[in-house]
């Protein structure tokens, strides 16, 4: 703390991302990376770049990328938004949409930038109680005077929304929805084709999951074109250029490799689905996932302890000391041997 801080500073909780650890050999399942590396194109497309790119600007509107995501979507180009990382995005949401005195509303437990964000603002929250089985109460998510936030498949219990849910809340809110679908390449719907049917829905996206793409920090905002203006006019108030040359151009080329996309994501699921059964069979329990980590607690032993075992055994797992999940682990889903080497700590030492 100094005397030269600003109030606002010096009062905000900022967000604590995962451990990124420097030693190798550790088995990385923290913070829901891919573990398989990116398309090859993607490292192709920064390999060919011509020099000059980086002596100039990038094109500010990230016009190129923009194409490639809507092209791959089925939408438009002016319906697409594209950031530095969906952290970003969500960040200019905000200002763009959210209003102070009009509390924003989101699950109690969900990701936990979103309480951030509202700090860093000065906005308000309205914080939701998940249901006992970790559902969302969708009713209460209807009529939110200042807007709401949800995450399909939630995180990190990775629990997913049906479409039916979503369209209720589009309808029952007249202010803006966001639905950050950070996960849902791994088992939810995408509401992106809902875009032009409800003006007040804004789907936030990132290549920095089923991309295998965290390093580069790109991710995206669909919505329709009128509603999306409201993010370029923050977006150009604050930094003109989010998203670097380089970036640019390796995430239009991973968005376009679709074939390379489907292989990495399938095996990411089967990979899930195989670990559950072997994790039940441990003593383990949690919510169905659709994400790219499973969200799971031992029937008789605490979440630290369980927790700190990995992790003198240098694998690495994710802990939110909260109320209600303590005692839960979610744990990415890595290759098959990173999931064995974790079975395999679990069964000798547990
Ligand atoms: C629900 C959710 N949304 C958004 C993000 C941010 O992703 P990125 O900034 O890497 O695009 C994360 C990252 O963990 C997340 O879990």
């Amino acid at each position: 703390m100094s005397r030269l801080w600003s109030a606002l500073a010096a009062g905000i909780t900022p967000y604590t991302p995962g451990e990124q650890p420097k030693t190798a050999n550790l088995v990385k399942l923290n913070t829901n990376e891919n573990p398989y590396p990116p398309s090859p194109k993607a490292l192709e497309a920064i390999r060919a770049a011509e020099p000059m790119r980086l002596a100039l600007y990038p094109d500010p509107e990230s016009t190129a990328l923009r194409e490639a995501i809507a092209r791959v979507q089925g939408i438009e180009a002016s319906e697409v938004f594209a950031g530095n990382g969906s952290d970003e995005v969500l960040g200019l949401i905000y200002p763009a949409y959210f209003e102070r005195g009009a509390p924003v509303r989101f699950a109690d437990i969900t990701y936990s930038f979103y309480p951030v964000y509202a700090a860093l603002f000065e906005m308000e929250t309205d914080e939701i109680p998940l249901s006992e089985d970790f559902s969302l109460p969708v009713e209460r998510f209807y009529d939110a005077p200042g807007g709401v936030i949800i995450a399909n498949p939630n995180a990190p219990t990775g629990l997913a929304l049906n479409e039916s849910a979503i369209r209720e809340i589009l309808r029952r809110n007249d202010r803006i929805v966001v639905v950050d679908e950070a996960y849902a390449d791994f088992g939810a719907k995408s509401v992106i084709p809902l875009i032009r049917e409800y003006e007040n829905l804004i789907v936030v996206r990132t290549l920095s999951k089923s991309h295998a793409l965290a390093g580069l920090r790109v991710g995206y905002a669909a919505a329709n074109a009128k509603t999306l203006e409201a993010l370029f006019r923050v977006k150009n108030s604050f930094n003109s250029y989010p998203l670097d040359a380089l970036a640019q151009l390796a995430a239009a080329a991973a968005v376009m490799d679709t074939a390379y996309f489907e292989e990495t994501r399938g095996k990411i699921i089967e990979t899930r689905e195989w670990f559950v059964k072997e994790m039940r069979s441990l003593g383990f329990s949690g919510p169905e996932s659709g994400a790219n980590f499973v969200f799971m607690r031992h029937e008789s032993r605490s979440g630290a302890d369980v927790q700190s075992l990995l992790r003198a055994n240098d694998v690495i797992v994710r802990r939110f000391d909260k109320p209600r999940i303590a005692d839960y682990l979610r744990i990415t889903i890595g290759t098959p041997e990173q999931m064995l080497r974790l079975l395999g700590v679990l069964r000798a030492k547990l």
